[in-house]
């Protein structure tokens, strides 16, 4: 026995300093310490020897299992640090920490859009949307303002043809929902309109949300109720407002309404023209005109409608000094909402 070990140890010693890679570690593992290695064998038929011999070269078999486990270890080690080196030097840093992935985040007109229209789903209000190309009879005619009509110079149109549009306003979807159900109503019309307009407050393409109710005894009294409460859970309790006067061919009376300008807090800025107020919606008492056209009996029904423009509203709760900047898509912009 004592000259197998011998053998088993030339052996391990001629082959062990040179194994290259991870599979030579496991085989010579598996062939010296596996449950049937060599060495373990051998080491199980000690107790065949007598005492004097068992204890000799039992010390010698552990000796050479540690040296064999040991070798090993240092060798996998080796291996591993190589690989390491070979792969720095090589196409990539595996050092360096990992790219973060970009997270996109909700654009602020969504963000302002959704909570306007949860206000209003709040109060009871239901959605509707409608057509942005549209037809002039929906967007002008059926909401009193017939094709000669002055008032159609308040808003720029891009025409398609003579009787298609991109929709001005979100106001025609109080004509098609009217049209559509009888009363009572009590709806929100987000969506998309278009006018020939370019500055720091006005955009080509911008949101509005329109809001309408139509039902038994529905008095100004609960439109400017409704709008205060609005403006108080948008803005915040302390803000202030005004309803103006105003003219509108669909509303009688008309409104418009204003809050204070947040960027100069109203002592007057380039934003809100130096007046220290910036109007965010039209609204009004709807005109016995324009249930006529959808046949709603003008001496049974009232209602009231508004409607405002989210771009503005967002610039005034974020302080934007410029409505451009909603779509020109930098993400140093974007990402601060
Ligand atoms: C209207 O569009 C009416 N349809 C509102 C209305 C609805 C009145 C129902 C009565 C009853 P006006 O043209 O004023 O009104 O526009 C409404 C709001 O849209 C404005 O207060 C403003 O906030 C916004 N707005 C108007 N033009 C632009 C533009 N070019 N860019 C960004 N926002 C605009
Ligand atoms: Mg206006």
């Amino acid at each position: 026995m004592k000259s197998r070990l011998q053998d088993i140890k030339k052996e391990a010693e001629s082959e062990i300093p040179s194994v290259m890679s991870e599979e030579d570690i496991s085989s010579i593992k598996v062939k010296y310490l596996g449950r049937k290695g060599i060495l373990t064998l051998l080491l199980r038929e000690l107790s065949s020897l007598s005492p004097e011999e068992r204890k000799e070269t039992g010390k010698s078999a552990n000796t050479l299992k540690k040296w064999i486990e040991d070798t090993l270890n240092l060798k996998q080690t080796e291996l591993r640090e190589k690989g390491i080196e070979s792969l720095k030097k090589g196409f990539f840093d595996i050092t360096l920490p990992g790219r973060l992935p970009d997270i996109g985040s909700i654009h602020p007109l969504t963000k302002v859009l959704n909570e306007v229209v949860d206000i209003f789903i709040g109060m009871g209000f239901t959605i509707e949307e409608g057509p942005e190309i549209e037809l002039d009879y929906y967007n002008f005619e059926a909401l009193n303002i017939p094709k000669d009509h002055p008032a159609r110079d308040m808003q720029d149109t891009f025409y398609i043809t003579d009787d298609v549009i991109l929709r001005t306003h979100t106001s025609p979807v109080q004509v098609r929902t009217m049209e559509r159900r009888p009363p009572p109503l009590k709806i929100i019309a987000p969506g998309k309109v278009y006018r020939c307009d370019a500055d720091i407050t006005h955009s080509p393409m911008f949101h509005q949300v329109e809001g309408f109710m139509v039902d038994k005894d529905i008095t100004f009294g609960d439109l400017k109720g409704m709008l205060e409460l609005f403006v108080h859970q948008f803005f915040g309790k302390d803000i202030a407002l005004r309803f103006r006067p105003s003219f509108f061919p669909f509303t009688e009376p008309s409104a418009e309404v204003d809050i204070q300008c947040v960027i100069c807090k109203g002592s007057g800025c380039r934003v809100c023209k130096g007046t220290g107020w910036l109007e965010i919606l039209g609204s009004g008492m709807i005109d016995p005109a324009v249930f006529s056209y959808v046949k709603y009996d003008p001496e049974e029904w009232t209602g009231f409608a508004f409607g405002m423009g989210i771009e503005r509203i967002a610039m005034l709760k974020y302080g934007v000094d410029d409505i451009r900047l909603f779509f020109e898509n930098d993400l140093r912009f974007l990402k601060q909402f």
